[in-house]
C-alpha cells in the first residue's frame, strides 16, 4: 500500500487523463470540494481565525432533529437506536495493570497521567459503526488508561447525522464544545466549525506526529482552510456501491449490473421471482438523497457531478431530468413500506434476503460484517450503474473544539485515531479504507482489498450527501428536496427544486 496513495503519481497519471483536473493543479477532490466553498484549495494565510468573539447566530444549517433529543448531553447521550452503547462499556473500566502495548511506529505510550473524562460525539450507533468506535475506544483505554470515555453518539435525524449534529450545534453554540466530535472532511469541517473560529488549528499535532508524510495530499488539503490543518482522517469511506445478495443472485442467475439498462433487467428478473429487488429506507430523509446522488453521478459522469457543485453543470440540464426519470423508475422495485423503513436496517433486508440489492455506502460492509453475513460469500458489490471507475468520495474525521474540559485527553484521542495502529483497529470493522497510506493491508477483507486499489486508479469525486461537495444549508435542503420526491415521485416539481436549493446556495444563477 505504500504507493497506494501517492498522490504526485496519482495527480499526474490524471492530470494527463483529465482535462478538467489540470486546470486547477490539484486532485479533484480538492479542487472540487474546496473551489465550490470560495476556492480555499490553496491556503495561504498563517494567521488562525480570531475565537468568535459573541455567539455566532442562530446555526443555518442544522435541521431541526425529528424526534430531538431535548437537552445536551452532559454526560453519555441516549442514542436512538438500541444498538449503540451509552458509554463505551467494554473500556471504560479502568485496568489495574496498564498493558505493555505492541511495538508501534506511532508515538503512542502508556500514559497513566491522563485523567478526567473525554467525551466523544458521533452519529454511529449502527451496526459496523459501534464496534469501530469501540475498537478506537479500545486502543485509547490502552495507552491512556486512566480516561472515562463518554460515549455521546446519537442517531436519527434528517441526512448523515442529523441529530447528533444538531445537538452538537447547541452544544458549540453555548461554548459547552464536547472533546471531540465526527464531522465530515470537505465543507461540513470547513465551513461549518474551521473558519468559523470554533476549532484549535492542528499544525503542530500533524507535525509531531508525522501526519503529514502519511495522510495523502489531497486528504490533508481537504482538512485545510486557511493555511492551517483542522481535523484528523479517521478513514475514507466510498458512497457509490451497489451492494447484494450472493445467493439470491445465484439463484436467479444474474450477473452484477453496469449499466441502468442492465440494472433494471437484473430487478425485473429478481421481481419476477417474487422477491423484492431493492431495499429503501426513507423513514427519515436520507437514503433517498443517497440513491439519488450516485444515479446523478452515473449519469452525468465524473466531470457533469463536479459541475453541478461549481455552477458548470445546470441542475436544470436534461441530463437531471433522465436521472430523475431513472430514480422514478428505481421505486417499481423497492419494498413498498420504504416510508417507514431507516436507512440503518436496509442492509439488513439484504442479510435477512428480503430484498435483493442495496444501494449504499461501504458503512453497509461493516454493517454486514457485524451480522455474520460477509463478503464473497454472503455479499457481493459493484460500483451502481454507470459509475465504475469513479470513486465517490467521503471522509470522517475528529478535530480538537476550543475551549473542551479535558484539553490534555481530546489530543490523545486525535493521536490514538490518526495512528496506524488507531486506524487498522478502526477500519477493518468500520468496513471503509484507511486514510493513512502505510496501513497493514492484510487486516482488511476483500472488499477493502478491492477499494485500497480503487482509491489509486479511480477518479475520485466528492460526495454531496456526506458533507464533502457543498456546504450543510445546501447539503440539507437538498436531502429534503429527496425526501418529498420520495413520496410524490415529481421530476419536474423536484428539477425545480433541485436547481431553486443551488441558487439559494449561492452558486448558481
Ligand atoms: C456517513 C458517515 C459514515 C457512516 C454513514 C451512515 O455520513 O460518514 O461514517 O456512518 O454516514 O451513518
Amino acid at each position: 500500500m505504500a504507493d497506494r496513495l501517492n498522490s504526485r503519481r496519482i495527480l499526474s497519471a490524471r492530470m494527463s487523463r483529465r482535462r478538467w483536473l489540470s486546470a486547477t493543479g490539484a486532485l479533484a477532490i480538492t479542487a472540487v470540494a474546496l473551489q465550490a466553498c470560495g476556492g480555499q484549495s490553496a491556503p495561504a494565510a498563517t494567521q488562525a481565525p480570531a475565537a468568535p468573539t459573541s455567539a455566532p447566530s442562530a446555526p443555518t444549517t442544522a435541521p431541526a432533529p425529528t424526534s430531538a433529543p431535548t437537552a445536551a448531553p452532559t454526560t453519555a447521550a441516549a442514542p436512538t437506536t438500541a444498538a449503540a452503547p451509552t458509554t463505551a462499556a467494554a473500556v471504560t473500566a479502568a485496568p489495574t495493570t496498564a498493558p505493555t502495548p505492541a511495538a508501534s511506529t506511532s508515538s503512542l505510550t502508556v500514559d497513566q497521567n491522563v485523567k478526567g473524562k473525554l467525551e466523544i460525539f458521533s452519529w454511529w450507533t449502527n451496526g459496523g459503526e459501534v464496534e469501530a468506535l469501540n475498537a478506537s475506544y479500545s486502543v485509547y483505554k490502552k495507552y491512556f488508561p486512566n480516561v472515562q470515555i463518554v460515549n455521546a453518539a446519537i442517531g436519527g435525524g434528517t441526512g448523515a447525522g442529523g441529530n447528533a449534529k444538531a445537538v452538537l450545534k447547541t452544544r458549540m453554540l453555548a461554548h459547552d464544545p464536547p472533546e471531540s466530535f465526527q464531522v465530515h472532511l470537505g465543507h461540513e469541517l470547513i465551513d461549518t466549525w474551521a473558519t468559523t473560529g470554533y476549532m484549535e488549528p492542528l499544525d503542530d499535532l500533524f507535525k509531531s506526529e508525522g501526519w503529514t508524510e502519511v495522510f495523502p495530499k489531497q486528504l490533508l488539503d481537504i482538512a485545510s482552510a486557511n493555511g492551517h490543518l483542522w481535523s484528523v482522517p479517521w478513514n475514507i469511506h466510498r458512497a457509490n456501491i451497489l451492494w447484494y445478495n450472493v445467493k439470491i443472485f445465484k439463484d436467479v442467475g444474474v450477473e452484477p449490473p453496469k449499466t441502468f439498462d442492465d440494472f433494471f433487467a437484473v430487478c425485473e428478473k429478481i421481481k419476477a421471482k417474487g422477491i423484492t429487488p431493492l431495499a429503501l429506507g426513507e423513514a427519515a430523509p436520507f437514503h433517498t438523497a443517497h440513491v439519488f446522488e450516485t444515479v446523478l453521478l452515473g449519469t452525468l459522469g465524473a466531470e457533469g457531478w463536479i459541475g453541478l457543485f461549481t455552477g458548470k453543470t445546470s441542475w436544470a440540464d436534461p441530463k437531471v431530468t433522465q436521472a430523475l426519470n431513472t430514480l422514478k423508475k428505481y421505486f417499481d422495485y423497492v419494498n413498498s413500506d420504504y416510508l417507514s423503513v431507516q436507512a440503518g436496517d436496509t442492509a439488513t433486508l439484504v442479510v435477512k434476503g428480503t430484498a435483493a440489492m442495496v444501494i449504499n455506502g461501504d458503512w453497509n460492509n461493516g454493517q454486514f460484517k457485524s451480522e455474520n453475513f460477509m463478503a464473497n460469500t454472503g455479499f457481493g458489490w459493484a460500483p451502481t450503474p454507470g459509475t465504475a471507475g469513479i470513486y465517490d468520495a467521503l471522509a470522517d474525521s475528529f478535530g480538537l473544539p476550543k475551549g473542551v474540559k479535558n484539553r490534555d485527553a481530546a489530543v490523545d484521542w486525535l493521536r490514538v485515531g490518526g495512528s496506524k495502529e488507531g486506524q487498522d483497529a478502526f477500519n477493518p470493522l468500520k468496513g471503509s479504507i484507511p486514510a493513512r497510506t502505510d496501513a497493514d493491508k492484510s487486516k482488511y477483507d476483500a472488499y477493502q482489498q478491492w477499494g485500497m486499489e480503487e482509491w489509486t486508479k479511480d477518479t475520485i469525486v466528492p460526495s454531496f450527501v456526506h458533507g464533502f461537495a457543498a456546504k450543510e444549508s445546501w447539503t440539507t435542503d437538498y436531502v429534503n428536496t429527496m425526501n418529498a420526491f420520495a413520496a410524490k415521485k415529481d421530476v419536474a416539481a423536484t428539477q425545480k427544486q433541485l436547481t431553486q436549493n443551488c441558487q439559494d446556495a449561492g452558486v448558481c444563477k
